[in-house]
This record gives C-alpha cells, sequence and structure tokens, in this order.
C-alpha cells in the first residue's frame, strides 16, 4: 500500500530528501510497510532546472494542491522561514497530516505554537534536521537521555562562523576577508547577519535547551555575540595560549537556574570541541548519568558528494 507525501520545497535539503527517499524506497518499504510516495512536490518556480526530475504533475506552485489532497497523510516542509511555512504547517496539521520539518527559525520561533497545534489535531511533528543537519540531536535528546538531567550544553551549531573561524585559524587572515571569501564560495550568505551576528546559534540554542533542560526558551533568554569583532590577532593570541577560537552556543544548569549564551570563546586545544572545523557542527552534553557525550557531524548540505 502507498504512503503518500506531500514535499513542500525542493531545493538543496528537498531535493536530497527526495534522491534519499527514491535511494532507500525498498528499506523505506520492509520496516513500515508502506510504499513511500512523493504525491506532490510545492515550489515556488514549476520552470526552475532541478537536479531531481518528476512524474507529470508532481510539480506544483499550487499549495492547496499538497495540502488540499485528502490522500497525502504526511507533509515534509523544506522551504525555510517564517511565512508561508508556519501557515502551511498549521494548515497541514489542521487537516490531520503528520508533519516533518527542517526549519530551525520557525521551530525555534513559533515551536510552541505548532506542538500545541499538532497535540490537538492528535498529529505529530518531527523537526530533527533543524539542528546540527544530518546529527541525530533531537531523539537522543528527547528519548535515549531522558534518564538523565542534563547539566550542560555546548554546541557548535553554525556551519558558517565554524568555517570562518576555521580558516582565520589556517591562514591567518582577518574576519572581513575570510568573509567575502566564504561569500564567493557560496558557504556564507550575501546577507550574513543571522550567522555571523550568532542568532542562527541562538535560535538552535533555544530548540536544544527546550528539550535537553525541560523548559520553554525563548530567543530573548539568550546573551548573544557573534565573531565580526575577532581579529587575527585574537586567533594568533589564542593560540599562544594553546587554544582556539569558537562561536560556541551554552546551556548552563546549576541548582535551578538556567543561563543560556552565544559567543565566541577560547577553547583548549586538548577539548573535543577544538578539533570540530570548516562546516562541521558538533554538540557536547554532560548528563548526570550518562557522563560526558558528544555529537559530532556534516550540519549542512543535501547529500554528501564524493
Ligand atoms: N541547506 C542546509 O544545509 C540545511 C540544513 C539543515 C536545515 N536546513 C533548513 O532546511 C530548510 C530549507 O533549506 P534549503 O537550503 O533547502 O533552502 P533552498 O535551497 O533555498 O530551498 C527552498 C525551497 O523552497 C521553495 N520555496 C521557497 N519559497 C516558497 C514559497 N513561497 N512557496 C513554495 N515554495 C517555496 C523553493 O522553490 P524554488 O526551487 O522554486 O525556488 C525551494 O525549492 C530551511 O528551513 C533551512 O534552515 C537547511
Amino acid at each position: 500500500m502507498e504512503q503518500r507525501i506531500g514535499l513542500l520545497g525542493c531545493g538543496t535539503v528537498g531535493g536530497g530528501v527526495i534522491e534519499l527517499m527514491r535511494r532507500r524506497k525498498q528499506r523505506l518499504q520492509s520496516l513500515t510497510g508502506w510504499e513511500p510516495v512523493i504525491a506532490r512536490v510545492l515550489v515556488r518556480d514549476v520552470l526552475k532546472e532541478r537536479t531531481v526530475s518528476f512524474a507529470e504533475d508532481v510539480l506544483t506552485d499550487d499549495p492547496d494542491t499538497v495540502l488540499g489532497d485528502e490522500s497525502i497523510r504526511i507533509i515534509i516542509e523544506t522551504i525555510g522561514g517564517i511565512e508561508p511555512a508556519r501557515t502551511f504547517i498549521l494548515a497541514a496539521i489542521a487537516r490531520g497530516k503528520h508533519v516533518i520539518t527542517a526549519n530551525k527559525d520557525l521551530i525555534a520561533l513559533c515551536g510552541e505554537e505548532i506542538l500545541a497545534a499538532a497535540d490537538a489535531a492528535g498529529v505529530t511533528v518531527l523537526y530533527e534536521a533543524a539542528v546540527g543537519g544530518a546529527i541525530p540531536l533531537i531523539r537522543p535528546l528527547q528519548e535515549s537521555l531522558t534518564a538523565n538531567a542534563i547539566s550542560d550544553l555546548k554546541g557548535i551549531v553554525n556551519g558558517t562562523t565554524n568555517y570562518i573561524l576555521s580558516q582565520m585559524t589556517e591562514t591567518g587572515a582577518d574576519f572581513s576577508d575570510v568573509l567575502q571569501e566564504a561569500q564567493d564560495l557560496g558557504y556564507a550568505e550575501s546577507d550574513p547577519s543571522s550567522d555571523v551576528d550568532g542568532l542562527d546559534a541562538a535560535r538552535k540554542l533555544t530548540i536544544l535547551a527546550s528539550i535537553a533542560f525541560y523548559t520553554r526558551v525563548s530567543l530573548s533568554d539568550v546573551e548573544v555575540t557573534g565573531i565580526r569583532k575577532i581579529t587575527a590577532r585574537d586567533i594568533a593570541y589564542a593560540h599562544e595560549l594553546g587554544a582556539v577560537i569558537k562561536l560556541l552556543a551554552v546551556g548552563t544548569e546549576r541548582d535551578g537556574a538556567l543561563t543560556l549564551h552565544v559567543r565566541p570563546t577560547l577553547i583548549p586545544k586538548s577539548h573535543p570541541l577544538a578539533h570540530v572545523s570548516g562546516s562541521y557542527n558538533a554538540l557536547f552534553v554532560r548528563g548526570d548519568a550518562a557522563g560526558d557525550l558528544m555529537f559530532f557531524g556534516r550540519g549542512a548540505g543535501a547529500l554528501p558528494r564524493p
């Protein structure tokens, strides 16, 4: 029997989802008993050239064709941003569809509203890819580590700033030159402020901290400092001290008090987080039962290319 899926967006992530579902179709079918079928794909421009091909009438620019299709029970949202993604997801939930989203901005800002709507409708919203790309973080924090009281989260969760700081460390170049190079290579947006000013990392921290510390954290709870003021000289001083500078997203609970910040931080070269370079992400977690754990992997992109 078919499990018909509606995909919203077919860019880097959406294209990767389609490729992976095609590659793993047999396995998904034997695990679930359902044949997964991407029945409809919503995009902005149906004429745009794409890396994946579709049967006729799958691609559409009309949201109602996807959200109003009663035979579709699962929606995967990979559009990004707040609107129209929020409206589409709430409409899908209201129609009794389960939702999977990679949208960190939306979950950070409207997660409470979306999860409450899903609870009321009796459907599931999954958002594993919203933080740390392919690294499993949400489910381990939500499920595998529930017996732990977590006291510390320390994450490198923004690939752009990690790439810039890694390049500055390797080449001795200054922030503005490395940023320009990252923009030329497509690793940084033309407006890089969300990344370099630490907001993207702060949004991801609110998602992780809300789960790890069993509370509802909002962006205003996080003290944020970006990396614009880091100079080649700072990097050189760090080196002399046997350390590197990383943009860390940190959540700490001590005696019931939670502190949250994102800021450039000196990390001793002996610490595992010091070796997380380039576009890689990592999350260090300390739990009272599990002790120290570190999750590490690629934080961006579709599938790894040879
Ligand atoms: N890229 C990553 O490495 C990564 C990693 C983890 C999570 N994420 C998250 O995944 C989401 C998608 O990121 P992405 O990099 O895949 O973005 P992207 O490459 O820009 O793709 C966005 C897709 O959404 C479609 N779209 C945009 N606005 C639309 C609208 N109003 N109506 C219908 N379709 C619309 C676009 O259509 P057209 O193709 O026609 O323009 C495109 O196919 C974001 O929430 C992002 O934060 C990304």
